[in-house]
This record gives C-alpha cells, sequence and structure tokens, in this order.
C-alpha cells in the first residue's frame, strides 16, 4: 500500500445482529508495520490536543467513540477532517502538523503508530515544522 497523502481509509466492516466487528491490518489496511497504539479519552470539552508534527512518523486516527476534527496542515495548504466512526480513520503521514479538537463528551481517539515512542520525533514549534518543510524542497 502506498504511503501518499494524508486521507480517510474505510476500514472492513463486519455487520452481524450480535454486533458489529472492523479491524485494521499493518500494510494492508493502513501504510505501514503498526508498532504502538496509544489512546486519548477523558478530554474535557473545549480542550484541544497535539499542535506538533512528526519527522518520521506514521499514523491512522480514529474515534472509537464519540467525535474529535482533526486539522492537518501539510505547508501547502489545510486539510480538516471530522473523525465519527469506527469504521473508518485518518491516515497522517510524517511532516504534518495537527490539531485536535471539538471533543465530543465521552470521545476515545485511538491512533496506530508506526513506530514506538520517540521525543526526539517531535516538532513542537510551528516555525521550526515550517523552516524544515522549506529544507526539503
Ligand atoms: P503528546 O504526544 O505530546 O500529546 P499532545 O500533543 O496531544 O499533548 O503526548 C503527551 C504526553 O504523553 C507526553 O509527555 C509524552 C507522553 N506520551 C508517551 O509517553 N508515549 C506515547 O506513546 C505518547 C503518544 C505520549
Amino acid at each position: 500500500m502506498p504511503h501518499g497523502a494524508c486521507r480517510i481509509i474505510d476500514l472492513p466492516r463486519v455487520y452481524e445482529a450480535r454486533g458489529n466487528l472492523s479491524f485494521v491490518e499493518g500494510q494492508v489496511h493502513v501504510p505501514f508495520d503498526i508498532k504502538r497504539v496509544y489512546y486519548l479519552y477523558d478530554v474535557p470539552g473545549g480542550s484541544e490536543r497535539g499542535a506538533h508534527a512528526h519527522r518520521t512518523l506514521h499514523q491512522f486516527m480514529i474515534a472509537m467513540s464519540g467525535s474529535f476534527d482533526v486539522i492537518l496542515d501539510d505547508g501547502e495548504r489545510e486539510h480538516r477532517f471530522h473523525l465519527n466512526r469506527s469504521y473508518y480513520g485518518l491516515y497522517i503521514p510524517p511532516m504534518h502538523w495537527r490539531l485536535l479538537n471539538n471533543f465530543s463528551s465521552g470521545s476515545v481517539c485511538m491512533v496506530l503508530a508506526s513506530e514506538r515512542y520517540d521525543a526526539a520525533d517531535y516538532y513542537r514549534d510551528y516555525e521550526e515544522f515550517r523552516r524544515a518543510l522549506q529544507a526539503r524542497t
């Protein structure tokens, strides 16, 4: 599966009277191997998360419950996504500044990531992120 741009990826759905099931396999449904899973929950109304970019990390974000917005900035344009179902997710390649907000009460944001946690992979300063993007072109 090619990396390509940030995008919504629909997941398989097994609908049954006894309940629905979806699944994600690395390199099959998302374009990377999954090495880490983390999730945001108990997010107070009005909170914002993210506000950083990653140098090399690929991520896939799913609203497991409730809803929230993700705003991505790749240096050229802003992409806005509203996540509110657990049968699709948002693929975020490296070098995308992300902001998460508009969390509904009880929302859970699960993130599948291509690498273990590494603080050195973060850009936390937006101007530094923009300079790094420009240095690549
Ligand atoms: P962070 O990614 O900075 O979240 P946000 O940008 O939304 O504030 O993570 C918050 C804290 O959690 C930070 O101190 C690092 C820690 N953390 C881990 O230890 N492991 C992880 O896998 C993640 C995602 C965060």
